[in-house]
């Protein structure tokens, strides 16, 4: 039998000391090196010096204040993150670093995190954000775990091969609406070709060159191909958001050579209904391909719900379908388990 010794262990949290240099730089050191190209230790010592005199960064143009703070076990020095708040109502993390020999054992670095969630709240900060490599996959897994979205990839950025992920988290998210009250149901032409051609209409005619009308009746008239699942003959599946049985959400996809399916338009009345419609498509259209893109020109909330729900943006098409006017490709790779979902359940076959 094997006997296993409890220990009691407290994590602290508190301000970094000027004792604390040399941790701090060792682990900044240790872990940015394999990512980041650059003098470490020397920034170490800039954000360091910043945190120890009075928190004012004096050549920082947004920055209104550094801090650094330390994470204790047991009263031994385990972790820190050093936050920046911004002048624009964000706060940044950089970094967030736990020593490797207390990872995944007191669940240093969520303290942490919860630490730096409430201090930004305290700053009356809208938004966390920082940047994590690529190629840090436990670090970037764990901050997507903890609420993060990803704003976007850039290549080959604080260091050739090495990819830098930018993640935000918003942190006045309102409570979530109430969507039980909201359906998606095949399009029945009888029933909501009235409603749906005047939404279409006045949410994406004026930005599409060529959306009037003759195009609303192409896209019905392409609707009853749909039984042909042919893709010459360009057949279009049509989605209805219902709401107290009013038409408040159209989704048009038009699946493409190869699998991939074109959505255009996604409208919706209000900004739960867009969520809704996000949510579902990949359930809704698994059955027919295993990636998803749209074309639209979004509001920053579409765009954050885009994130939120994993779709990233592919492309700009400045003045693509009308002047003066950048139309923005996002995508989505159908999971797995979306699949899954569809073969298990009775379909809503459109
Ligand atoms: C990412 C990082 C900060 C996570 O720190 P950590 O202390 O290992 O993380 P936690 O223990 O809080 O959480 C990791 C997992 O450990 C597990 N865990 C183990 N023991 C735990 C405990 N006693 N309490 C809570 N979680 C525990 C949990 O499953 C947790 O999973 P979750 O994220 O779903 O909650 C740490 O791995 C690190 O420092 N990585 C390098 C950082 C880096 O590269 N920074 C540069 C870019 S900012």
């Amino acid at each position: 039998m094997h006997r296993y010794k409890k220990y009691s262990v407290t994590v602290d949290i508190r301000k970094a000391k000027t004792g604390d240099v040399d941790f701090v730089s060792h682990l900044m050191t240790e872990a940015l090196e394999p990512f980041y190209d650059g003098d470490h230790r020397a920034h170490a010592r800039r954000i360091f010096t910043t945190h120890i005199n009075g928190n004012v960064d004096s050549v920082g143009q947004f920055s209104l204040g550094q801090y650094t703070f330390i994470a204790e076990v047991n009263h031994h020095p385990a972790g820190m993150i050093h936050l920046v708040v911004k002048k624009q109502g964000t706060v940044k993390i950089s970094p967030l670093i736990v020593a490797p020999e207390y990872r995944g054992k007191f669940g240093i670095g969520s303290k942490l995190l919860r630490y730096a969630e409430d201090f930004a709240r305290k700053h009356h900060a809208r938004q966390l954000y920082c940047t994590v490599a690529a190629q840090n996959q436990a670090t970037l897994k764990f901050l997507f775990r903890k609420g993060f979205h990803l704003a976007g990839k850039a290549q080959d950025h604080y260091k050739p091969g090495i990819d830098e992920c930018m993640l935000y988290k918003p942190l006045n998210q309102s409570a979530a609406p109430d969507l039980s009250d909201i359906s998606i149901v095949p399009f029945d032409e009888k029933k909501h070709a009235v409603a749906a051609r005047q939404l279409i209409l006045s949410r994406v005619g004026s930005d599409f060159n060529g959306v009037d009308d003759t195009w609303v009746d192409a896209l019905f008239a392409s609707y009853q191909r749909r039984e042909s699942r042919d893709i010459n003959a360009k057949y279009k599946l049509i989605f209805i958001a219902e709401q107290d049985r009013k038409v408040v959400g159209v989704v048009v996809a038009t699946p493409k050579k190869g699998q991939p399916i074109k959505i255009m338009p996604l409208v919706a009345k209000s900004e739960a209904v867009f969520e809704v419609l996000v949510a579902n498509l990949p359930q809704l259209l698994a059955g027919y391909s295993r990636k998803l893109y749209v074309h639209l020109i979004p509001e920053p909330w579409q765009i954050a719900c885009l994130q939120r729900h994993g779709w990233t943006i592919e492309g700009l098409f400045p003045e693509g379908y009308a002047l003066d006017v950048t139309v923005q490709q996002w995508g989505l790779r159908i999971k797995k388990r979306d699949i899954k979902k569809v073969r298990n359940s009775v379909r809503s076959k459109p």
